[in-house]
């Protein structure tokens, strides 16, 4: 077999800003102001999300990877050989080298992510680690539809779909569904869907998690009014506005708000949008679940639950799931 690092040509579907732009406008004509949360992620938004990835507040990513360690072993078995492996999000990969170091001979690897840049820099360190594995990467916003790249020559064995981050959790509970049920289709029958899923626990934990003392998850949130001035030649003054995060009980879930510390008027190109003293934008919400209740919504999206792992004070979860 050829030594040779095989990285595809990207596939490139980034939203354009024509896109960005009518979000924008759309979310902060609604009544209860909203901004679409995959747009966090320009450059120094991926960066500042790695930051809070490691912040000791955020408990969910060194949960994740400690579960992922313990069973890796268990997902390869699961897999078995030549796995074609397809991330969706797949940031620093950080999590999936995991996977690759355990996996039996994996055939190819699919990343798909929003962040372009990033993630081909995490690429060609994944290329380096892994000579062997044929890489075909895929920019887009997996939320909507797309196709994944031919891998014409390639023989694959199970299709291991890896959903991490507790990224399910940022959909509302009806477009995890839909989502599940659009992931169903990209992968294929008797594919394997590995999902990370954090927890319903402690409120003081939640908030914390997302409202740290260092100020880096409010850089975060405030970074999307920077990229509108950028990107849209918006007029957000960044200091008249802060972050809050909130438990919303009755829909477990932790929401992210930016609140405007005054009345005031912003514009976005021709659009006006007009602020009251502490009305503010809902800008991600961050849904926790119960172990019984992600699997029902997983059987609902089609797929049968295979196994599901925890660590010992139960913050998050990793579920193995099969599309039927
Ligand atoms: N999927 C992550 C989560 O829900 C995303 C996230 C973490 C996030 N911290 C954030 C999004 C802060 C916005 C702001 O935990």
């Amino acid at each position: 077999m050829s030594k040779t690092r095989r990285i595809e040509a990207l596939q490139d579907l980034e939203p354009t800003t024509d896109e960005f732009h009518a979000s924008v406008i759309k979310g902060l004509s609604a009544p209860q102001k909203t901004l679409p949360c995959k747009f966090f992620y320009d450059e120094r938004g991926s960066q500042l999300f790695d930051e809070i990835c490691s912040l000791p507040e955020y408990y969910p990513t060194r949960t994740e990877l400690g579960i992922l360690e313990r069973h890796a072993g268990d997902i390869a078995r699961l897999a078995g050989p030549k796995a074609r492996l397809v991330e969706l999000g797949s940031g620093a990969g950080v999590k999936i080298r995991l996977l690759l170091r355990a996996l039996e001979a994996p055939a190819a690897y699919l990343p798909v992510e929003i962040s372009r840049e990033h993630m081909l820099a995490a690429n060609r360190s994944i290329a380096a680690r892994f000579p062997e594995l044929h890489i075909a990467p895929v920019c887009a916003d997996y939320t909507r539809p797309f196709a994944l790249p031919e891998l014409p020559g390639i023989e694959h064995g199970t299709t291991l779909g890896f959903f991490p981050g507790s990224t399910i959790g940022n959909f509302s509970r009806a477009e995890a569904v839909s989502f599940l049920r659009v992931a169903r289709d990209l992968l294929g029958k008797d594919a394997l869907m590995i999902v990370g899923v954090d927890l319903v626990k402690d409120t003081r934990l939640l908030r914390a998690a997302y409202n740290d003392t260092a100020g880096v998850t409010a850089a975060f949130n405030l970074n999307l009014l920077r990229r509108i001035n950028r990107e849209l030649g918006g007029t957000f003054d960044l200091a008249a506005f802060r972050h809050e995060a909130r438990w919303n009980e009755a829909l477990e879930r932790i929401e992210m708000h930016l609140v405007s510390m005054r009345e005031q008027q912003i514009a976005i190109r021709r659009d006006s949008f007009h602020f009251a003293e502490g009305e503010t934008i809902h800008t991600e919400s961050s849904h926790k679940y119960r172990i019984d209740g992600f699997k029902a919504l997983a059987m609902e999206a089609g797929y049968a639950p295979v196994d599901v792992w925890t660590d010992d004070e139960e913050l998050f979860s990793v579920h193995a799931l099969r599309t039927a």
